[in-house]
């Protein structure tokens, strides 16, 4: 959605037409959202931005027939480290020379990805923001292997969404979620040890340190699942640290199916 609306041709590739259908429908939503405030007294410049965004996006379900084309490739499927290798070992194979592939993992290390195609070089991070029409910032990572090059176009490109690029090492969790995802873990361990209610906690972070949502709500809108994959890769990494320990309560929910706000219910009820 940011890369059309900022003049960018971008073909969105998923795994289903019916996945596409409700992706692209989402981006309507949102694109309606965003005129909302951007052409609050202008409806017709709003309605045509809207028509020049769509126009931008084309959708595929077939990565490495439409990758042929492609200067940037970002990549933000499943948080599984071998689904990921997979797809990019595919798109190496038919990508330009040129083409640099990026991912958007949250937890994930970039090298191990970069180090299953032949171009580690043209390799990189791009880690945007939930919601990303409204976060500002995103992270530029660079591995050892990295080129300034690369690097540099993945600044431009982030620039040129109208985004606030800041790099970070490839270390778990970059800068945000590394301190992001340890504070609600321990969100979640303060309510499971009974200390407080998880609705008091969220006032309080809300109230209290001026956080636009609390760790519960921010839980539910990031998706337990997420959360549940970042800390358990981390965990592996990391047996040791009680930063990283799993919460016996947030495996209980995803085991339920309760995955937050995208399927109706987490650690709170959405209609
Ligand atoms: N598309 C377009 N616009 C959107 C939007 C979307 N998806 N979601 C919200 N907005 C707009 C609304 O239209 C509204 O615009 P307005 O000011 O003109 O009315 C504005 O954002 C504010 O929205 P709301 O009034 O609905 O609600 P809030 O004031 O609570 O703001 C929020 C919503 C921007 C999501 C805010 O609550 C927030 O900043 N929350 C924290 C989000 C956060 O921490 N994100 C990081 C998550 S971690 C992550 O993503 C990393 C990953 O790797 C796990």
């Amino acid at each position: 959605q940011v890369a059309a609306a900022s003049g960018h041709t971008v073909v969105l590739v998923d795994q289903s037409d019916e996945i596409l259908k409700k992706s692209t429908k989402g981006i309507e939503e949102s694109l309606k959202r965003v005129i909302k405030k951007k052409f609050a007294d202008k409806p017709e410049a709003g309605a045509e931005f809207i028509k020049k965004t769509l126009k931008n996006l084309t959708t595929s379900t077939d990565a490495a027939s439409v990758v042929h084309s492609t200067d940037l490739v970002i990549e933000a499927i499943v948080e599984n480290l071998e689904v990921k290798n997979k797809l990019f070992q595919t798109l190496d194979k038919f990508a330009p020379e040129h083409t640099i592939f990026a991912s958007n993992t949250s937890s994930l290390q970039i090298t191990k990805m970069a180090n299953t195609t032949t171009r580690q070089d043209r390799f990189g991070g791009l880690h945007f923001f939930n919601p990303v029409p409204m976060m500002k910032l995103v992270e530029v990572i660079k591995t050892p292997m990295t080129s300034q090059k690369t690097f540099e176009s993945l600044v431009d490109f982030s620039k040129a969404v109208g985004k606030s690029p800041v790099s970070c090492k490839d270390t778990p969790g970059f800068i945000v979620n590394r301190l992001l995802v340890p504070y609600m873990m321990e969100a979640v361990r303060l309510f499971e040890r009974g200390d407080a209610s998880k609705e008091d906690i969220d006032v309080a972070m809300k109230l209290g340190a001026g956080y636009p949502m609390g760790p519960f709500e921010l839980l539910d809108y990031v998706g337990l699942d997420t959360s549940k994959y970042i800390i358990d890769g981390w965990h592996s990494l990391e047996p040791n640290n009680p930063l990283f320990a799993p919460s016996p309560l947030l495996n209980k929910l995803v085991e339920e199916k309760k995955l937050g706000k995208k399927t109706g219910e987490g650690f709170y009820k959405y209609k």
